[in-house]
């Protein structure tokens, strides 16, 4: 039987579980695999990820979704089982990034903002993907904050596209996420959690009119934002109490509720600040929809140095990328603390 958009939607988004963002292009996971001196070959790609999803626990009780890149999509482990079908095994849906990377946007901003591409010829790989597996898949666009930016022409661009992606994969049978995301990186003092509030709120309205132009059924996607979060070079900090109650006033004003799940990019933040940003979010519920994690460094930067690219160390990664689902899982359902974190 042929799961609908809406179940597909609710079970990536089901209570104290999260998606696993495993998506890294070559050119991203050659600078993950540099970081702990690891060639970035398809061997070591494989071997990774095939650790990471073979994390029984983590995969069965916290992780939802897997998001993977297109060779990922295609590998197997080492004993020939499809690392789709491992993922599948576990419970979790297999999804696939389909966007092809955010271009120069050209004009008098072409060198900072960004364009998404990948639209050429989508409907088609959108079809080979569901025959893999693919069940939900991932375009994400990026805002850049800086003076005179982001520009009403990168901001229209970029939902438009996503708007055009959406309805694709929905003619398709798959799932989509939408992921605006306004960068928290930047150059600039001023860049504090207010200007972010002013910038996702135009972000995600102008996104969901889009959405709306195109067709897209709202109850068969998930949302990708970024949190209401100041610049990592703001001069004014902010809290986590601070970030989740502006992060859920933007939402209330921007995410229409016929959403099931919103579920958060981590942007740069260390593991720990995502997973409590998370929990204060949850725990100031009830909420309209599903708050909950769809994390790629968040996730798996402790995994990654505990595994260094040894085979003998594979154990070791599994366990930090299980304990690591297994807090965010918590944060999903708020029942997160900084004394569980400790305890493990
Ligand atoms: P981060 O959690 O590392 O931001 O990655 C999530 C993601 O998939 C970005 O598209």
């Amino acid at each position: 039987m042929t799961e609908t958009l809406e179940t597909i939607a609710q079970k990536m988004v089901a209570p104290g579980k999260g998606i696993l963002a495993a998506d890294e292009s070559s050119g991203t996971i050659k600078k993950r695999l540099d970081s702990i001196k690891v060639e970035n070959t398809e061997a070591n790609r494989r071997d990774y990820r095939e650790m990471l999803f073979r994390a029984t626990d983590a995969m069965k009780n916290h992780i939802s979704g897997v998001i993977l890149y297109d060779e990922t999509l295609r590998q197997r482990a080492n004993d020939g089982t499809s690392l789709v079908e491992i993922i599948a095994a576990s419970g979790a849906v297999p999804g696939i990034k389909v966007d092809t990377g955010a271009k120069a946007l050209s004009g008098r901003t072409a060198k900072i903002e960004k364009v998404t591409e990948g639209l050429d010829g989508l409907r088609e790989r959108l079809k080979e993907y569901h025959g893999l597996g693919a069940r939900f898949a991932k375009w994400r666009a990026v805002i850049t904050i800086a003076d005179g930016c982001p520009t009403w022409n990168c901001i229209k661009a970029n939902a438009h596209g996503l708007a055009r992606y959406a309805v694709l994969c929905q003619e398709a049978g798959i799932v989509p996420i939408v992921e605006p995301e306004v960068l928290m990186d930047g150059e600039h003092s001023t860049h504090d959690i207010d200007r972010c509030y002013e910038v996702t709120e135009w972000t995600l309205k102008t996104t969901f009119q889009e959405l709306y132009d195109a067709g897209v059924k709202l109850e068969g996607m998930v949302l990708k934002p970024n949190m209401v979060i100041p610049g990592q070079k703001s001069a004014r900090p902010a809290s986590a109490t601070e970030i989740a109650e502006k992060t859920i006033k933007c939402f209330r004003a921007t995410v229409p509720v016929a959403v099931p799940g919103i579920a958060f990019l981590s942007g740069g933040q260390s593991d720990q600040q995502a997973t409590e940003n998370l929990q204060v979010m949850n725990a100031m519920g009830p909420l309209p929809w599903k708050l909950t994690f769809s994390y790629g460094r968040a996730l798996q930067a402790a995994a990654l140095a505990a595994w260094g690219g040894k085979s003998e160390n594979a154990a070791a990664g599994q366990r930090a990328f299980s304990h690591r689902a297994k807090m965010n899982g918590l944060a999903a359902a708020g029942k997160w603390s900084k004394v569980l974190e400790k305890a493990a």
